[in-house]
């Protein structure tokens, strides 16, 4: 593993030399609000922003500055983050707070329950924080976006930024997507938004993003809803007022403490109807289907779907597994129950937002109407 060192000399041989001293000693805090959240500097006038780092690539390094791939994701914290932007320090005081050190993969539901409690309390209810940025792995970053989006409930910015290249490449991304997260987590135009991932100067609503390509910088893209705005030499600029996505409700998960197992299966030639049952044998209380096209599934799949809606109780939600396009409602109807058309939101939106709904108790009244967006809940 690189220390910490070696990183800020990597940096600095790139040009990245800080007139900021940031500080290594045991205790790097100079002051700790009424939360009990540390700040490692706090210069009053300046917007207080809290980042809660949850690992992956924008915390990794590398064996070698020009590998791209083979870096332990996670490997350093967001003390050693904060050292390869010590600009974030000349917008805002930062309070850091890691909440695991893990690549996205292995980010779970209670990560992300505990995330947004935390944000709802030590920021929503502060009102000297201005935003939240979240550090995050990019390969499941949408799903955390779109939590965090449906259930953090004030008009404070959620920013949820990663990176694509190690800390220690060669123009590793993950430092000017920091600073850019930081910049609008504090902008006032970013307020009532909703969360929204900042990377590759671009800022998209976490409602509608996704990761588009496995490998590059320009990955997070809302191919048919676009940017909400951009960042030029780290100012946002957005090119639409505040604006709510169409049929997205919010969710009060204040007593929510665990998201009960939610499957996601795939549709494809020859697929079996006996991953289906393997799931509900295994414990999964709702089911997404990434259907092909506009959410098809093979003859004997689509009559099995059926039998485990009505003689096992489970809800279906057919989405798509292409990557943009609607599976139109169908026409949900509570006494003859069928499966639940996504609408929009691509599968493993709809897995988080079922595990929402099925964790608050939801019927499935309550679920259909959450899917085709006639539901509001909350606010
Ligand atoms: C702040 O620092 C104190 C003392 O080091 C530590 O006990 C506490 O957990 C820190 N708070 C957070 C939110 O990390
Ligand atoms: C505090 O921040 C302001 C900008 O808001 C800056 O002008 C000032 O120099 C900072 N003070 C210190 C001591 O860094
Ligand atoms: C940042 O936090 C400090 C300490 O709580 C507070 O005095 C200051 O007013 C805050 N800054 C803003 C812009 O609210
Ligand atoms: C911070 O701001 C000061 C004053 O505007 C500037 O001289 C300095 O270069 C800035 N530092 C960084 C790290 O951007
Ligand atoms: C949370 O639980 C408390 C106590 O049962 C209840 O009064 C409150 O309405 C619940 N809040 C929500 C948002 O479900
Ligand atoms: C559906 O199941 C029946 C009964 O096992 C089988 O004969 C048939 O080939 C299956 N149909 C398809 C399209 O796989
Ligand atoms: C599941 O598929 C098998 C064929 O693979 C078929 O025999 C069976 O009837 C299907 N089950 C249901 C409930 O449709
Ligand atoms: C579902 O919940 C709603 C309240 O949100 C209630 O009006 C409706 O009767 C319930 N439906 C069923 C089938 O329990
Ligand atoms: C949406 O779902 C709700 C609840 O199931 C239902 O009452 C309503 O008719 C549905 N709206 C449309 C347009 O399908």
């Amino acid at each position: 593993m690189f220390s910490s060192t070696a990183v800020l000399l990597t940096l600095m041989a790139l040009g990245y030399a800080s007139p900021i001293v940031y500080r290594q000693e045991a205790s790097p805090f100079v002051f700790t609000n009424s939360n009990g959240l540390n700040f490692t500097q706090m210069n009053t006038t300046l917007p207080n922003v809290t980042i809660f780092a949850t690992g992956g690539t924008i915390a990794g390094s590398s064996s070698s500055n020009t590998a791209t791939t083979g870096y332990t994701a996670g490997a350093l914290g967001i003390l050693t983050l904060l050292d390869a932007v010590p600009e974030v320090l000349n917008i805002s005081n930062v309070a850091g707070v890691q909440i695991s050190n893990v690549g996205s993969p292995d980010v779970t539901s209670s990560i992300l329950v505990q995330i947004a409690h935390q944000i709802n309390n030590v920021v929503c209810n502060d009102p000297t924080m201005a935003g939240a940025v979240v550090t995050h792995g990019t390969d499941t970053l949408e799903e955390t976006a779109f939590f965090l989006d449906a259930t953090v409930n004030c008009e404070k910015p959620v920013i949820i930024v990663g990176a694509m290249r190690p800390a220690t490449a060669i123009s590793a991304d993950g430092p000017f997507n920091l600073l850019e997260a930081v910049s609008v987590a504090i902008n006032p135009a970013a307020r009532n938004r909703g969360a929204m991932v900042v990377m590759n100067d671009r800022i998209v609503s976490a409602y509608y993003v996704t990761k588009t390509n496995a490998n590059t910088m320009d990955t997070f893209k809302a191919y048919e809803q676009g940017n909400l705005g951009t960042l030029i030499s780290n100012t946002p600029y957005f090119f639409y007022p505040p604006v709510t996505p169409t049929g997205k409700a919010a969710y009060d998960i204040r007593n929510v403490t665990a998201i009960p197992r939610v499957d996601i299966l795939m549709s494809y030639q020859d697929m079996s109807n006996d991953t289906l049952y393997s799931a509900v044998s295994s414990g999964a209380k709702g089911i997404v289907i990434a259907g092909s096209g506009a959410g098809s599934t093979s003859s004997n799949f689509s009559l099995a779907m059926q039998d485990v809606i009505t003689m096992h109780g489970i809800p279906i939600i057919d989405s798509t597994r292409v990557m943009s396009g609607e599976v139109s409602n169908s026409g949900f109807d509570p006494e003859d129950p069928s499966p639940i058309s996504s609408g929009f939101l691509n599968p493993y939106k709809s897995r988080v937002l079922l595990g929402i709904l099925l964790a608050q108790m939801r019927n499935v009244t309550e679920i259909a109407g959450a899917f085709n967006g006639s539901a509001t809940f909350v606010g």
